[in-house]
């Protein structure tokens, strides 16, 4: 145990942090989330996966947003929440929001992938363990899968919040005919969707133009963003280059060669807009997300405390001049 007398900060809740509604539900999110997808394995120092988890819960960000395969190694991302959970945030289980998902490869053979109730049902079994939880608050179906009944993984997800092992259902990556089948099934029996996860930031568009946002609030579903700055391009982390420590030098999920010359000089220029409304490049992107109130949380990663600090910052402007909208499409459409 690194530190056994944690404490939350008793001002949690005046920070500053904004909440929002999901949807028609009961459920309200931080404006501000924050994501375990590439920092938190056993790859990463546990001491700087702690600090800056408790660092967003004692600054009032209470939705801590995981999937069985975070890591890197998969699995790992959940063994960390795990442990912190087990030293520090046990006694705050009731105020957090805790989500995990399955959909993508985990485990080799036909029942680690995908959609089938056998896949769902297991997957969570195991992050629950991990994450030395008796429930999460929501599971979703991490991705549509053309090769299983949608019915099967649909009712899979209502009979998991049945067996109380997750509180609500969501969805994330599905395509608009998918997700209009989702909801129906799921409102129709008694799951309503709470949330749908999809990527969506200045330089990533398509929930917007493939009327998924429209479709969720149409829906009574909350909306979810995940990657709001487009895995760290939307800060200031490329403007001079690519660092070695950052996720681009990594090669991985962030190619090297998405980093272009075009695309920085375009970064350059919104920096340039993100300064003039005194925020930095990677707030300004956070704001522009936030700006449509039909978004009901960013979810954000975080390699340190200080850019998560820099990251909650945004929710104090996320009002945009329509000159301000105009040119960061101009740059970027
Ligand atoms: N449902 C899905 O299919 C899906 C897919 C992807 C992600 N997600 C969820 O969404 C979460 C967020 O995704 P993401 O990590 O791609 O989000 P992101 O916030 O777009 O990118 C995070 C990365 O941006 C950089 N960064 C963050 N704040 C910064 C700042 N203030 N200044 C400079 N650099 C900054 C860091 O890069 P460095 O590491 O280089 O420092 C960090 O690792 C994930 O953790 C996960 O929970 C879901």
């Amino acid at each position: 145990m690194i530190n056994p007398v944690y404490s939350a900060s008793e001002s949690r809740y005046e920070s500053g942090m904004k909440y929002r509604r999901c949807g028609k539900s009961g459920i309200m999110l931080p404006e501000v989330s924050l994501g375990l997808w590439q920092n938190f394995g056993d790859t990463a120092p546990l001491t700087r996966s702690r600090d800056i988890i408790l660092h967003a819960f004692d600054n009032g960000i209470c939705h801590f947003d995981l999937a069985n395969n975070y890591g890197p190694s998969y699995g790992s991302a959940e063994s960390t929440f795990g442990q912190i959970m087990q030293s520090d945030l046990r006694p705050y289980r009731d105020e957090m929001f805790i989500s995990t998902k399955a959909g993508w490869d985990m485990w080799p053979g036909p029942y680690g992938d995908k959609g089938s109730r056998k896949y769902l049902f297991s997957s969570l079994d195991q992050s629950l363990k991990r994450m030395k939880l008796d429930y999460v608050d929501i599971f979703y179906s991490h991705r549509y899968d053309p090769d299983t009944p949608l019915e099967e993984t649909m009712q899979a997800l209502v009979d998991i919040v049945r067996s109380g092992k997750a509180l609500y259902a969501g969805i994330s990556n599905y395509p608009r005919e998918a997700a209009e089948f989702a909801y129906r099934y799921l409102r129709e029996h008694d799951t309503p969707c709470l949330l749908h996860q999809l990527k969506y930031n200045i330089l990533h568009r398509e929930p917007e133009d493939e009327g998924l946002l429209a479709q969720a609030d149409n829906n009574g579903s909350g909306f979810i963003v995940y990657s709001p700055l487009a895995q760290g391009v939307l800060t200031d982390r490329y403007l001079n280059g690519i660092p070695a420590d950052s996720r681009a030098a990594k090669d991985f999920s962030l190619k090297k060669d998405s980093i272009t010359p075009d695309m920085i000089d375009a970064l350059k220029e919104l920096n340039k807009i993100a300064e003039e409304r005194g925020q930095s490049l990677a707030q300004m992107a956070l704001a522009w997300v936030l700006k449509d109130r039909r978004v009901t949380s960013v979810i954000v990663g975080a390699s340190s405390v200080e850019q998560l600090k820099t990251n909650m910052q945004s929710i104090r402007n996320t009002v945009f001049s329509d000159e301000e909208i105009r040119l960061i499409d101009q740059l970027t459409r």
